[in-house]
């Protein structure tokens, strides 16, 4: 059992076993890991230091939110605080993100 835990540790690093992203993705895991676990998790399925959960959030809120600070007209936000701050300079990681947290 030992052997078997160590095994699976040595393979899968620190994440649990995914399956494999698409290109896109994998870069909007790095985008994630560098610009967006301060606050949110590691894991974005679940809540973070900051900010709340942010698997399966579409394309249209990650560009109001992410890039504007904003939300798309008639969604009801996870969190009534304004605590994130826009990152404007994400606009071209947009895509990427939402493939990773589709
Ligand atoms: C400074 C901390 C911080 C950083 C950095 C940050 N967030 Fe947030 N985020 C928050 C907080 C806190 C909220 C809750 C609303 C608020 O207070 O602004 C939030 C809300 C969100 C929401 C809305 C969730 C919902 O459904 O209501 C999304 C989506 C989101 N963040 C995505 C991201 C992504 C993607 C990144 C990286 C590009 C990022 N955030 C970086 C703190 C942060």
């Amino acid at each position: 059992m030992l052997l078997l835990t160590t095994v699976m540790v040595a393979c899968a690093g620190n994440t649990p076993p995914t399956p494999a992203l698409s290109p896109e993705a994998a870069r909007g895991k790095v985008v994630y890991a560098a610009s967006c676990t301060a606050c949110h998790n590691a894991d974005p399925a679940k809540a973070g230091s900051l900010g709340p959960d942010v698997k399966g959030s579409s394309r249209e809120l990650l560009e109001a939110r992410v890039l504007k600070a904003e939300y798309p007209a008639g969604y009801t936000p996870k969190r009534s605080s304004t605590l994130m701050t826009p990152l404007p300079a994400l606009a071209g990681d947009i895509e990427a993100l939402a493939a990773y947290l589709k």
